[in-house]
């Protein structure tokens, strides 16, 4: 599960100082929490508030999500975006559908939502599109090969960003005491490290964001 890497105090001052999310948002994050098993996978507010303001500074026409959950951050995007843009958003649970469809609707964001339900590895490759912004946040095992699929996909001088890369702080961790999980999110860091194609920053946002840009 995500942790924040902050201190409590830190957290509830950043939380403080950042603009309050939208009544909808709001409401979206109290449903999560009151009827999933994992509450803690939603981006919450201050995430939710970057990825708008990225989408704000970006004004990205396609955006790509991997992993929606139950909206939070697609909403997100979508509100800082232009009239026309589009966030297509590829979540494997099909249980989540409905949950999705409710506050895509109840945020007035369905025309910017394309939900795809299935598995981003079968998914991906199929998208006839080429996307100005990527987030990367569904299974850790697997950041890797979404990376490789989605990076086809965006174009020269678009973005990715890449979410839980602190996974905790358990990157920092020894190999051989490592979860599945921590491996993939360890893997996936070295991975970009070692790419000539992109540049980077990682970010102690929440549990960490990696932000890429393709040369
Ligand atoms: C951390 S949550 C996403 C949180 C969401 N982006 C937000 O910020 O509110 C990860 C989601 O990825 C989904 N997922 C896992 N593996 C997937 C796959 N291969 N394809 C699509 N979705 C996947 C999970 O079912 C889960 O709902």
């Amino acid at each position: 599960m995500p942790g924040k890497m902050t201190n409590p105090e830190i957290e509830k001052y950043i939380e403080e100082h950042t603009t309050p999310e939208s009544e909808v948002l709001y409401d979206l994050y109290r449903q999560t929490n009151l009827r999933t098993f994992y509450p803690r996978m939603l981006s919450g507010r201050v995430q939710g508030k970057f990825l708008e303001m990225v989408c704000r500074m970006l004004q990205p026409e396609k955006v790509l999500e991997i992993g929606t959950f139950t909206g939070y951050s697609a909403i997100a995007m979508a509100q800082g975006m232009p009239d026309d843009g589009i966030v297509y958003t590829i979540e494997v649970n099909a249980e989540m559908e409905s949950f999705i469809s409710e506050y895509v609707a109840k945020s007035g964001m369905e025309k910017k939502i394309k939900l795809l339900m299935g598995d981003a590895l079968r998914i991906i490759p199929e998208l006839n599109e080429t996307f100005d912004l990527i987030f990367i946040d569904a299974d850790k095992e697997q950041y890797v090969a979404y990376y490789e699929l989605a990076i086809k996909k965006l174009r020269a001088g678009g973005f990715l960003l890449a979410d839980n890369v602190l996974w905790s702080g358990k990157v920092l961790e020894e190999d051989s005491l490592s979860d599945k999980e921590t491996k993939g999110v360890k893997a996936f860091n070295e991975h970009i490290k070692n790419d000539d194609r992109v540049e980077q920053v990682m970010l102690s946002v929440r549990d960490g964001l990696m932000l890429i840009r393709k040369k």
